[in-house]
């Protein structure tokens, strides 16, 4: 028996899904047995020129003929509206359905999933984190039998390749960002990837599998790069560390910690050299212990390859009658999440060269428990407006490990200084990353 394929978004990913149906379709029978038939394709403008021409009889500008040509329909348009309304009428209809939207996945997914289950049909969703590297099937698969205790992902192309060019070619970010997009690899409205979103959309999906739990989006804790300075970059650089835009999720005391922010990564570690458009993620189990996972998160073909192998899978399901329950058990209760975080800091401070200065600083720091690792105190002066005749120059200091609220309130207290010149910056440190 033939099972019936049919894709709706015809862009970056779905013609890259189209391709490798049509010219892998032998491939997959004769490793897997399963015999695949692409029956309908549809996207609004087929005058556009694709890598591939789709074959005329299988293009449609209906959704609703895939819907009614497959067995399973493949989400491949992007956005929330109408990607929501096209899988939930599927499911209505009784179709399993593969995406690759995680935006979708991360805010509303909790709906798409209680569905599919009360229709006992199946959503793949490889594709909606790392790409082509099969990160969400060895969580559900390969590492099922540990409890996982950490994640930190390099889950964003753009970003990563931003940071790279900073820390490489001493670009500042508005270059770099110019430099991405001029590739590519950035959208000419980058806000989805430079402040952080892209990443936490795809946390919250592993964090859910990773947990077992429903982990609700707004709670995940998101900050970008958009303000991130080269002298921060060069200063890390200079104390060994490499900054990435890291996406983390934790156990921590029957909570977990689900946040993105720029963080600094001791630069011998493997995930500091992951650079340009490369997704790494590195995940702790209790028996396996630290396992790494690498390779190209985004572009039509690597994407393509994760979206057929939910394909492949899912129809292995229909034909041989696999009682597999849904894809994966998690809880409905939202989990609970800790928004303390425990962790090390990077501070920088432009201050006037005179002496006293870091004593009122580490004063302040004390008071709230914080602890001062070390000090570096550059010549460097800084182009700072309004102090004039001054000398302004950066103060780093690096902290033992603090909790958020601490350092909070500590630097609140700091910045009405009066030695505290325009706004401290304060980077999170992370020495366990790998
Ligand atoms: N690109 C990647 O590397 C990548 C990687 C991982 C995951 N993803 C995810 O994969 C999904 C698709 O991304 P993409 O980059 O392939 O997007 P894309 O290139 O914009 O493709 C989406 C296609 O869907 C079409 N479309 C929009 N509304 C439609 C409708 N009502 N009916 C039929 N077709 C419609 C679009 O046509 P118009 O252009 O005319 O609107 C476009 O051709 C997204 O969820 C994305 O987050 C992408």
């Amino acid at each position: 028996m033939k099972v019936r394929v049919g894709i709706v978004g015809c862009g970056v990913v779905g013609t890259g899904t189209v391709k490798l149906l049509l010219e892998n379709a032998q491939i997959i029978k004769k490793k897997t047995g399963v015999e695949l038939s692409l029956t309908k394709v549809a996207d609004k403008d087929w005058e556009r020129k694709r890598e591939i021409d789709v074959p005329f009889e299988l293009r449609t500008l209906d959704y609703r003929e895939v819907i009614k040509e497959s067995d399973i329909v493949v989400e491949l348009v992007g956005g929330k509206t109408f990607a929501k309304s096209l899988i939930l009428e599927a499911l209505e209809n009784g179709k399993h359905i593969v995406t690759a939207n995680k935006r979708l996945l991360a805010e509303d997914g909790f709906e798409i999933f209680k569905k599919a289950k009360e229709k006992g049909l199946y959503v793949g969703f490889e594709a909606s984190v790392g790409g082509g590297i099969p990160i969400i099937k060895a969580l559900k698969e390969g590492l099922v039998a540990n409890r996982i205790n950490t994640i930190y992902g390099i889950l964003n192309g753009t970003t990563n390749y931003i940071l790279t060019r900073m820390l490489e070619d001493d670009m500042d970010f508005l270059h770099a960002l110019e430099l991405a997009q001029k590739q590519g690899y950035a959208e000419s409205d980058p806000s989805l990837d430079i402040d952080g979103w892209d990443s936490a959309h795809k946390i919250c999906i592993l964090s859910m599998i990773a947990f077992g739990k429903y982990v609700p989006f707004e709670e995940v804790y998101v900050e970008g790069i958009r303000d991130i300075d080269i002298l921060d970059v060069e200063l890390g650089k200079e104390l060994g560390y490499t900054l990435k835009l890291l996406a983390i999720s934790k156990r921590t005391d029957g909570e977990i910690e689900v946040r993105v922010h720029p963080t600094f990564i001791r630069s011998e570690d493997a995930l500091a050299k992951v650079s340009d458009v490369y997704n790494a993620i590195m995940v702790e189990g209790d028996f396996v212990g630290k396992t790494m996972f690498y390779g190209k998160g985004a572009g039509s073909h690597p994407t393509a390859s994760a979206v057929v192998s939910d394909i492949v899978d899912i129809a292995k399901k229909m034909l041989f009658c696999s009682k597999d329950r849904e894809e994966f058990q998690w809880e409905t209760q939202p989990v609970g999440i800790n928004r303390n975080f425990y962790s090390r800091y990077y501070m920088r401070f432009d201050v006037p060269d005179k002496p006293g200065v870091l004593a009122s600083v580490s004063r302040v720091l004390a008071d709230y428990n914080i602890s001062v690792a070390s000090v570096l105190q550059k010549e460097k002066v800084c182009k700072m407006a309004g102090r004039e005749g001054e000398a302004i120059v950066p103060l780093v200091i690096l902290t033992h490990k603090a909790y958020e609220k601490s350092m909070q309130k500590a630097i609140e207290d700091i910045k009405k200084l009066p030695v505290i010149v325009g706004e401290p910056v304060i980077i999170r440190v992370e020495e366990e990353a790998y």
